[in-house]
């Protein structure tokens, strides 16, 4: 008679996240670590979280990106409670629900709605640790937040990330753990900039010593283009859009250089004097037009970040670059027109859009000499 023994597919998956915790994790500052903490650490997950506003990521070490959600949040009018996160709400959004309000709670860069953003980052820790076997679900997590949210803003994180089950919570500002996520040297004495463009804000951030010495953030960035076009399009083509629609365009074909070959899109909404239907060709030169404002805005603020970079950094940054970061850095000719008009080369990053929460999660890899780069009420807080 022959047995087989089945082990259940997580089973592997758990010896091996054991066996790779018990590999890797350093203990660092024996002295502070109790011993509940050291065993949670050795089987919880570390866990980057970008709490961007445009788009939520959660990047978990050693299987990378594992949640990037829309950061939407569909809510009851009445009762307000929560009713759909991520793409399912936004998908909602284009559908205009009459008792259901859409909910952008970090628009414009700041927590405007911290309730709800509690509620979002909760589903988004817990979706993201539900995908893995360990029993223990209690992550150390490190959260990319706008830089220049306020300290009650910060604590309220730190609360939701804790309430979520997360044993540490720790808060990294967008253009730091942008930088960490590019491979910027950070922590060295040579000056590196980045310039992350999200949804509501771009930030630039000049980085020496190990620290940020310059840096400049603004509330204009991917959302205000899609703004731009579906102004455009009312102005010029007499075309109602919705946002959704004028972000598609914008993706498609939008660009803030002129392109080898110029292109076209046809673009759908509803013709403000009848009523009715209707479509609009535009062309990318049309759309470049339209959005030009802001990107002239955001070449502005890196001009007037360069400004007041002292002569010795800005020679590093002509040797070493201007790294562009973020979703709206994809804009397509960004690097050639940055490099046309601040005379030093500029490229995007690799995956530009998951910098921000594969930094966060890389700080807690190198966590002794890369925490004096986190910010927070208390350089983070831990619950038990
Ligand atoms: N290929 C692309 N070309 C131009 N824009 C793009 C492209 N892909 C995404 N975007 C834009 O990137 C923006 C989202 O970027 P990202 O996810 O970095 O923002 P975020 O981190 O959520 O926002 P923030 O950093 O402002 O808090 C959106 O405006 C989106 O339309
Ligand atoms: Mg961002």
């Amino acid at each position: 008679m022959k047995f087989v023994i089945r082990l259940p597919y997580f089973a592997f998956e758990y010896v091996e996240l054991c066996y790779n915790a018990l590999r890797t994790h350093e203990v660092e500052e024996p002295s502070v670590l109790s011993p509940l903490d050291f065993l949670f650490g050795l089987f919880s997950l570390d866990i980057g979280v970008d709490l961007g506003t445009a788009y939520t990521l959660v990047y978990v070490r050693g299987k990378g990106i594992v949640i990037n959600e829309p950061s939407f949040v569909a809510i009851d009018r009445k009762t307000r409670a929560p009713i759909e996160v991520g793409a399912r709400a936004k998908e909602m959004w284009s559908k205009n629900p009459k008792d259901i309000l859409i909910v952008r709670p970090l628009r414009d860069g700041v927590i405007s709605e911290y309730e709800i953003t509690a509620r979002m980052l909760d589903y988004l820790i817990k979706k993201a640790h539900e995908q893995s076997w360990v029993p223990v679900p209690r992550p150390r997590v490190v959260v990319g937040i706008p830089s220049g949210v306020t300290e009650v803003e910060k604590r309220a994180v730190i609360e939701a990330t804790l309430d979520a089950g997360a044993r540490e919570a720790h808060l990294i500002e967008e253009p730091v753990a942008a930088a960490i996520g590019a491979n910027l040297p950070v922590l060295e004495t040579r000056g590196s900039m980045v310039v992350d463009i999200g949804g509501g804000t771009t930030e630039v951030a000049l980085f020496s010593l190990g620290g940020i010495v310059i840096s400049r953030s603004i509330r204009v960035a991917g959302d205000e283009m899609d703004e731009d076009i579906v102004q455009h399009l009312r102005n010029k083509h007499n075309l109602l859009i919705g946002e959704p629609t004028a972000e598609k365009a914008k993706i498609d074909i939008g660009s803030a250089y002129p392109l080898p070959q110029e292109r076209t899109y046809m673009v759908k909404g509803r013709n403000l004097t009848t009523g009715l239907p209707d479509s609009v060709e535009v062309s990318s030169i049309e759309i470049r037009e339209a959005i030009g404002g802001s990107v002239n805005i955001i070449i502005d603020t890196v001009k007037d970040a360069l400004d007041d970079t002292p002569p010795e950094l800005v020679a590093d940054l002509m040797e070493s670059g201007i790294t562009i970061a973020g979703g709206a850095g994809q804009l397509r000719g960004l690097g050639d027109r940055l490099r046309e008009e601040v005379n030093i080369r500029s490229w995007l990053a690799d995956d530009a859009m998951t910098c921000v929460a594969r930094g966060a999660g890389r700080v807690l890899e190198d966590y002794n000499n890369l925490r004096r780069l986190l910010t927070g009420p208390e350089r983070g807080s831990t619950r038990h």
